[in-house]
């Protein structure tokens, strides 16, 4: 295959004419999370009118570098360094007032006219300071088994939303159903607090006040964000899903419990935001070369020698959002075909080639032993998860010929190449964008490719 190599601009419609048919792509993390969807959402925004949020919230930590500068998105998606470029949060997501004002300030400061483009759905709920209080309660009682969440309030709100006692920003926006669905939740989190005996640091009144005055702020960001992405393909624009964490960390399809609490899988773009599937065109996962996750949980090919210590310093892998160190491992074959079946994968995005530069053998993990028996399925259940013990196989590394930076596919090392082509046929998925270190021009799309044909590159 020849390559495509794209940087700073570069990205150009390839019809004189507008969109073509292929125009909604959804892009999300293919594993536990951090897999380098910020820098790939941010480079492929060149080519889409919207770029919309689906779930999470804050709890994301999306890494951007446009030249000398490093931005952590956390809440507001990745395609808002791109000017005229729409952002959405939609109604898949949960919204922490203090941190988005937060996160706006920190991108005008940067010269970004945030408040220009974005836009934050009417039904997405809300985040209150007593989410983060229950949520750490919860998280320290000795009789529970921590997840190692991000402590950001982010379980208990979504609890709050299927339990159907939570508040929506549209309710938020009308001070007399505010104060009347506020006084209800209140009362809630009280009788919480009571049984968990921290009724004295919820101050319900203090936070009611700050949440009226945020309200203003945002107020005119709010709107129905199902009706602007819907009349925005109706008019032939483009919008790109930008998935949060990653499909193994799915509160439906992950590693249950140990996963976050809403659907980061394709299927979450449609409800998250109100578009139809019939409006979806391609669906692109993003993977590292090897895999990463961070707070508790199993972790087959988790690597606790000093090779796992040697991709946590080469990659840099400490959490954007927590600086927690991301425990580290090899590439999960049997991991990225369930992945790959779940969200319906068009092409593969393969992150971090250049981490595995130097080894001279790298590991893949292509199969799982349960009970002495090899599977590549992956079991639904934890207890069984966690009995799992990874089988591997060697695959020549390149150690003498970096790949760090290299633009173009057929200067990538031999070796490298092979790899790629490996976990091609390994996953079944063809790998149509390689990522050779974190800046914009760092990337090479594959020539020929679907993912080519995906963005309108070819
Ligand atoms: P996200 O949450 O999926 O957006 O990923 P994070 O931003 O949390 O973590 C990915 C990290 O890897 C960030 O620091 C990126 O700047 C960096 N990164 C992304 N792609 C590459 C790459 O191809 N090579 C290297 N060396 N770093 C990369
Ligand atoms: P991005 O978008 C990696 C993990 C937490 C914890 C679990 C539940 O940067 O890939 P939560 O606070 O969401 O209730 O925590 O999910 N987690 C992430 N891990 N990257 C993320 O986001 C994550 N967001 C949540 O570490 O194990
Ligand atoms: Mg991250």
């Amino acid at each position: 295959m020849r390559a495509t190599c794209f940087g700073y601009g570069a990205l150009r419609y390839n019809s004189g004419f507008g969109h073509n048919s292929m125009s909604n792509l959804i892009v999300l993390g293919s594993q536990w999370g951090d897999e380098g969807k910020g820098k790939i959402v941010d480079l492929f925004s060149e080519k889409f009118d919207v770029v919309a949020r689906y779930q999470g919230g804050h709890n994301a930590g999306h890494t951007v570098i446009v030249k000398d500068q490093r931005f952590v998105l956390k809440l507001i998606p990745s395609g808002v360094l791109h000017p005229g470029v729409k952002v959405v949060i939609g109604n898949g997501v949960v919204v922490d007032p203090l941190a988005l004002l937060e996160e706006i300030a920190m991108l005008e400061k940067a010269g970004v006219d945030v408040r220009g483009q974005i836009a934050i759905s009417n039904r997405c709920h809300v985040i209150f300071p007593f989410h983060r209080m229950v949520e750490k309660v919860s998280e320290a009682r000795e009789d529970r088994q921590a997840i190692g969440t991000t402590s950001r309030g982010i379980g208990p709100c979504y609890e709050d939303k299927i339990g159907r006692r939570g508040i929506r920003m549209g309710d938020l926006l009308n001070t007399p159903i505010f104060d009347a669905l506020y006084d209800m939740l209140a009362e809630d989190k009280a009788t919480t607090a009571k049984a968990f005996g921290i009724a004295n640091d919820l101050h319900l009144e203090e936070i009611r006040a700050l949440y009226k005055q945020m309200a203003e702020r945002i107020r005119p960001l709010v709107c129905d964000t199902a009706k602007l992405l819907n009349d925005a393909i109706g008019r032939g624009q483009r919008v790109m899903f930008e998935g949060a964490q990653g499909t193994m960390l799915d509160i439906d399809h992950g590693t249950y419990p140990f996963v976050t609490s809403s659907s980061a899988a394709a299927g979450g773009a449609c409800t998250g935001t109100g578009v139809a599937p019939t409006k979806i065109d391609g669906i692109l996962g993003v993977s590292k070369a090897y895999i990463t996750r961070v707070g508790a949980g199993p972790f087959p090919s988790e690597d606790f020698t000093e090779a796992g210590e040697r991709i946590r310093q080469a990659g840099r892998e400490f959490g954007s959002v927590t600086g927690r160190p991301r425990r580290c491992g090899w590439f999960d074959v049997p991991l990225l075909r369930y992945t790959a079946m779940v969200n319906g994968f068009d092409s593969l995005i393969i992150t971090k080639l250049d981490v595995l530069d130097g080894l001279e053998e790298i590991k893949v993990c292509t199969g799982y032993r349960v009970h002495g028996e090899v599977t590549d399925e992956m079991p639904a259940e934890n207890a069984l998860m966690e009995k799992v013990e990874a089988v591997y196989e060697m695959v020549p590394g390149w150690p003498d010929s970096p790949t760090a930076g290299v633009t173009s596919y057929e200067a990538l090392p031999r070796q490298a190449q092979d790899y790629i082509a490996y976990l091609e046929a390994k996953t079944g998925v063809e790998v149509g964008c390689v990522s050779t270190g974190p800046e914009r021009n760092q990337t090479i799309v594959r020539a020929g490719s679907k993912m080519e044909k995906l963005l309108d590159l070819a």
